[in-house]
């Protein structure tokens, strides 16, 4: 399904680890595009919220929290890897939302409907100027219904551990594989089962299982329905 060509509004969305990042980067990056994983927002409203010490369960205040965070996305400042800057008011959390705590706690924030609509109004705003491509769970289903081109990125729950446990060791940091894919089907479970706007690919997204091809596959064949 393409309305413009090349698309304008790109919606990328998948499960966790399947490489929406890499995709959504290196495709807005050969189109001249703005890339934006909305995970960050998510991770950051979960990053305060247990730096705050805040009860997770207590979806009111975490509500508030995602209603008053000032969270800014920026070109990368340091060439340490990262492929933008994470910035809560002055503070530079880049890395800080990518750590196991948030990992673990970021799937029931999300599942919050007042925390989704705080943030679903941000992403839209972005994405609604067009020339992007925008990374997530629910891109193509509820915040950019209108997007022109919906891919829906997804791999075995295995594979995609195995992927993750690859890129942790590579940074040279301890991995147990068994706990990444404990951690990678719980995630799966809370985002494809929660109420408000579960994981699931959208009617008319094309569905790329990316079990049996490599990132640049992926790639070939994205930029082949871009064209
Ligand atoms: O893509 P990620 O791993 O950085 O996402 C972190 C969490 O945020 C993930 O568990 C689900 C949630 N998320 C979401 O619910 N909707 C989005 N559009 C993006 C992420």
């Amino acid at each position: 399904m393409t309305h413009q060509n090349p698309p304008s509004i790109i919606a990328l969305d998948g499960p966790a680890a399947s490489g929406k990042s890499t995709l959504g980067q290196t495709l807005a990056n050969a189109l001249g595009y703005l890339f934006f994983d909305t995970g960050v927002l998510y991770r950051a409203i979960t990053w305060i919220a247990l730096q705050q010490h805040l009860n997770l369960q207590d979806e009111t205040a975490v509500t508030k929290l995602a209603q008053d965070a000032q969270i800014d996305i920026r070109p990368p400042s340091q060439k340490d890897g990262r492929a933008y800057d994470v910035l809560l008011g002055e503070r530079d959390v880049t890395w800080d939302i990518r750590d196991g705590q948030v990992d673990a706690n970021v799937s029931v924030v999300a599942a919050y409907a007042g925390v989704r609509q705080a943030l679903t109004d941000q992403q839209r705003r972005i994405g609604m100027r067009g020339k992007v491509v925008m990374v997530g769970r629910d891109i193509g289903t509820v915040v950019l219904q209108e997007a022109d081109l919906k891919i829906y990125l997804d791999a075995s729950a295995e594979e995609r551990a195995k992927r993750r446990f690859d890129e942790i060791l590579a940074r040279g940091e301890p991995a147990q594989y068994k706990e990444i894919l404990h951690n990678v089907i719980e995630r799966d479970r809370i985002d494809s089962t929660r109420a408000v706007a579960p994981l699931r690919p959208a009617q008319d997204a094309v569905i790329i299982d990316s079990d049996k091809m490599n990132a640049s596959q992926v790639y070939e064949l994205v930029m082949g329905l871009c064209k």
